[in-house]
């Protein structure tokens, strides 16, 4: 099977770490230009040192809040002039806080929706141009809960379902171009972001950070977590030319944990 990556450009945003840097470092592995995005200027530096060292695609950064249109303009401008244009966008940006209904203001509401859709709107919106011309694809990292609410996590169970009418729509606006455009749904990929999730559930329920990830691991057919590698082999298949006839779809990476059909 040949990917085809080798020359591609790819926009991976939040790609400090996490999901993000592993799609990150497949692609570059596979040659593809990649151009990193978060708001941490130190770890996007670290980061594309570290990838550098994998010596095949080049990397570049732009130090980027997802949540600010300037930004994102500045790193779809800076992407083009170094690279020429963008062939591959991953749209990702970190989880909303965790809390339930009457816990949550307008405030974090709207802070959500920004960080978690309106900044997957905007990426796309500023890369169609250079897309339109030569084709391309597009994912949208999202989560498990657009199948099964996740308790106490209702921003995520909200705005990742805007996620998935958004890209179900799109590729049927986008397909005359050729631009393939899916979501895919981590379940428990073993990250800082699940970290931090199970030690919320530790702190809520008075227990150590370990029976909680015991119990998450019980509910998962593969009885573990994911790791980022897994989640970015799925990821790199997708954006990849041996995807040439999956659009509109919302895939998950669990292990088996959704029980859903
Ligand atoms: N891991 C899982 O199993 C899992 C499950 C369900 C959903 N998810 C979702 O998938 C996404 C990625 O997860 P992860 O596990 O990789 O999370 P992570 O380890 O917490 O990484 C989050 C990334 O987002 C960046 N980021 C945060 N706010 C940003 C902003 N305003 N602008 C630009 N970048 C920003 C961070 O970099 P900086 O700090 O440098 O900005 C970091 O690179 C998250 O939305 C998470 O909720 C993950």
């Amino acid at each position: 099977m040949d990917l085809n990556l080798n020359g591609k450009t790819a926009i991976v945003v939040a790609s400090s770490q996490g999901l993000g840097k592993a799609i990150a470092t497949q692609l570059v592995k596979e040659g593809t230009n990649v151009m990193l995005a978060s708001r941490s200027e130190d770890k996007l530096k670290a980061v594309q040192t570290e990838l550098e060292a994998e010596g095949k695609g080049r990397v570049s950064y732009q130090q980027t809040d997802i949540t600010k249109k300037e930004d994102i303009e500045a790193l779809i401008k800076h992407t083009v002039e170094t690279f020429g244009t963008v062939d591959i966008l991953v749209n990702n940006a970190g989880g909303p806080p965790a809390g339930t209904f009457n816990q949550l203001d307008d405030e974090a509401w709207q802070d959500a929706f920004e960080l978690n859709l309106l900044s997957y709107i905007r990426m796309i919106r500023g890369v169609l141009p250079y897309m339109q011309k030569n084709g391309g694809k597009i994912i949208n990292i999202a989560s498990s809960s657009i199948k099964v609410p996740i308790p106490g996590l209702i921003l995520s169970n909200t705005f990742r379902l805007g996620i998935v009418g958004l890209s179900k729509t799109l590729a049927d606006e986008l397909a005359p171009h050729n631009i393939l455009i899916n979501t895919v749904a981590p379940g428990r990929i073993a990250t800082d972001r699940v970290t931090h999730l199970d030690n919320v559930n530790a702190d809520k329920l008075g227990k150590p950070i370990k029976e909680i990830e015991e119990m998450f691991k019980e509910t998962i057919p593969l009885k573990r977590y994911g790791t980022p590698e897994e989640f970015a082999n799925f990821v790199t298949f997708l954006v990849s030319d041996a995807n040439t006839y999956m659009t509109g779809q919302a895939y998950l990476v669990d292990g088996g944990m959704v029980k859903a059909i």
